[in-house]
């Protein structure tokens, strides 16, 4: 009898203890993530990705065009092509950076609709120095003072200055996998949206031929960090690209997350680019 009352005992104390330590895994499994390859504290997640964009902020344009040999202008096109802004679109472009996205958005609303045109565009960056490269582009460019574009400081998980229902279409290219919690970027962007209003997503994908697979490997992780080195002076901000890249979910999980945000996909939710080197997820708030 008083056996079998310590056996229960023990019994229960091991599974309260199974329990106890469950939970405390599982908090501190919460509590980290990826940096590339790293494993890093949640907290500290945010910082380091500061630390790796100010360093290339004013390398950065011309980085890009070393790496991809120009092409990430030509998905940059086609992103604003499949957007097809009407005359009167607000859109956000969040994890703005430099302004590429936007100052495209705005040539080609002068383009298409003129030069009295009423669309406009709101960049918001995390990254104070990304963001002074991009004002001063806007200078360069003739947008400074145009009232067509405003650069805001903000962060893509937690938009404080945006309001619900309050922009026409959102973009983040190149942005999102930067992020410590994707979800939230994305409920974010559900959030800011107007009904009927549209988010696209320019973002690095998987890419499944193994041809080229093996070829773009080879690329990314011995010649791309090495251009860092010779342009910026930065090979650990390159190789943390290319792995942040292969951290990125492959494109049907992150259109599954779209869709779990609450965006109507069309089709299969994505268009791939250059083998699926990148990709163009489009959710609509319908
Ligand atoms: C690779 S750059 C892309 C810039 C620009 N969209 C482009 O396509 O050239 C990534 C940008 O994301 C920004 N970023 C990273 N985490 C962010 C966050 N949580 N919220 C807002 N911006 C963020 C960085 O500061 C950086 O400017």
């Amino acid at each position: 009898m008083i056996r079998r009352a310590f056996a229960n005992a023990q019994r229960r104390f091991t599974t309260a203890a199974t329990a106890a330590a469950q939970t405390q895994n599982a908090k501190t499994q919460e509590q980290l993530t990826h940096f590339g390859y790293k494993t890093v504290r949640e907290e500290d997640k945010e910082q380091l990705v500061g630390s790796v964009f100010r360093n290339v902020a004013s390398k950065y344009d011309v980085m890009n065009d070393f790496m991809s040999g120009g092409v990430h202008r030509l998905w940059k096109d086609h992103l604003i092509q499949t957007l097809n802004p009407g005359p009167n679109v607000k859109l956000l472009d969040v994890a703005g950076g430099t302004g590429d996205i936007a100052f495209r958005f705005l040539d080609y609303c002068k383009k298409v609709y003129g030069a009295n045109n009423t669309a406009s565009v709101t960049v918001v960056d995390i990254n104070p120095a990304m963001l002074e490269v991009g004002k001063e582009r806007s200078k360069r460019f003739g947008f400074a003072d145009s009232g067509k574009i405003f650069f805001q400081e903000g962060n893509a998980e937690n938009l404080v200055n945006i309001e619900d229902a309050s922009v026409d279409a959102y973009t983040i290219a190149f942005g999102i996998r930067n992020c410590t919690h994707v979800d939230r970027v994305v409920s974010e962007a559900y959030r800011v949206l107007k009904p009927g209003g549209r988010f696209t997503v320019l973002e690095f994908g998987q890419v499944e031929n193994p041809l080229v697979k093996g070829i773009y490997d080879l690329y990314s992780f011995q010649v791309i960090p090495r251009i860092g080195q010779i342009v910026a002076g930065d090979a650990e901000s390159y190789q943390y690209l290319v792995e942040s890249i292969r951290k990125f979910p492959p494109q049907p999980k992150f259109a599954a997350m779209i869709k779990n945000a609450g965006f109507t996909l069309v089709g299969q939710g994505w268009e791939d680019l250059t083998f699926g080197v990148a990709a163009i997820h489009t959710g609509f708030k319908v």
